[in-house]
């Protein structure tokens, strides 16, 4: 099977404002990094290679600047334009002919996983995945998200967009696998009452098939996000007191590219050798010298 990555990195970023005013809200500093390497390097840790960024035409060029073509990392990245943040469905379609029929891992770019067991959890989804696989973490506030009601057996039975009257605890998390027939459903939804094509209208769609697969995350996965003011504040300082605490970086896609033996030890070298004097830096030149 084929994956490739789509990772969304578009949108207003309005509940952000002033901080989006100039700036796409994926470049944003998450503590000690900008806040697309977190699911990007999710996605890398699952295996996935070939990426493809969708943004605004404005942001484009500065992600195709910061990122490039992502051979510094041993990966491919493409960039796909959407001309107004029309939904998140609406990403897969500006991105179909960069996606070339592959299987589809789409992460939304303000979504931030940690948890130790997760590569494990993506790689096994990944490698069984039949119609589309979605995540499912518990939360105290369901009403902000896509929420899906589970029978005992754990088969999804309804899904709903920010549902106004309580069905479940089960949120539904910005990380979605897709069969390339994804894209006969997006292409044939309608906007929703927020003039938006919705993920949770695709994800109804492979339900009502009975081709729709939940995977519960369980507590050893962290899941946050970086949309809001407070989830920006949180995400940094539980990035920072991990990082902190354990000696090591989440997201931090040269390591990661390293590790999975993306890049060699003298790329990794070379990499870092260009980097400026910084704390990023010295925790690479760190993990270098220890594995002499
Ligand atoms: O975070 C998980 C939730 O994300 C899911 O539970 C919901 O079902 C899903 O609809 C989504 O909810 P949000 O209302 O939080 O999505 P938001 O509009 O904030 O966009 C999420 C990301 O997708 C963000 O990084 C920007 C990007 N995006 C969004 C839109 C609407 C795009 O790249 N293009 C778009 O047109």
């Amino acid at each position: 099977m084929s994956w490739k990555g789509l990772v969304l990195a578009g949108g207003t970023g309005s509940r952000l404002f002033p901080l989006t005013h100039q700036f796409n809200k994926h470049l944003l500093p998450v503590y000690d990094k900008p806040m697309i390497y977190y699911p990007l390097t999710t996605l890398m840790l699952a295996g996935i290679t070939e990426f493809v960024i969708v943004s605004d035409p404005v942001s484009l060029p500065q992600f195709e600047r910061f990122l490039g073509d992502g051979s510094q990392w041993g990966l491919s990245i493409e960039y796909a334009e959407q001309l107004k943040p029309g939904g998140i469905a609406e990403g897969l379609l500006v991105a179909e002919e960069k996606l070339r029929g592959a299987h589809i891992a789409l992460i939304l770019g303000d979504n931030i996983f940690y948890g130790s067991g997760l590569p494990a959890v993506l790689r096994k989804s990944l490698s069984e995945s039949k119609g589309a696989t979605v995540f499912c973490v518990d939360v105290a506030d369901p009403s902000s998200f896509g929420v899906v009601e589970l029978a005992p057996d754990l088969r999804p039975v309804r899904i709903v967009e920010k549902p106004k009257q309580f069905i479940s605890r089960n949120a539904v998390v910005g990380l979605y696998l897709y069969p390339a027939d994804v894209m006969g459903i997006a292409a044939n939804l309608k906007p929703s009452a927020r003039g938006e094509l919705e993920i949770t209208d695709v994800n109804r769609a492979y339900l009502e098939q009975d081709r729709l697969t939940v995977r519960p995350l369980g507590r050893g996965v962290a899941w946050l996000d970086g949309g809001t003011t407070d989830n920006l504040f949180n995400a940094a300082q539980y990035v920072k007191l991990i990082e902190e605490r354990m000696g090591l970086k989440i997201g931090c896609p040269e390591e990661v590219a390293w590790r999975l033996g993306l890049i060699t030890r003298e790329q990794t070298e070379s990499l870092v050798g260009r980097m400026p004097n910084s704390s990023y830096r010295a925790y690479l030149d760190g993990l270098l010298a220890g594995a002499q």
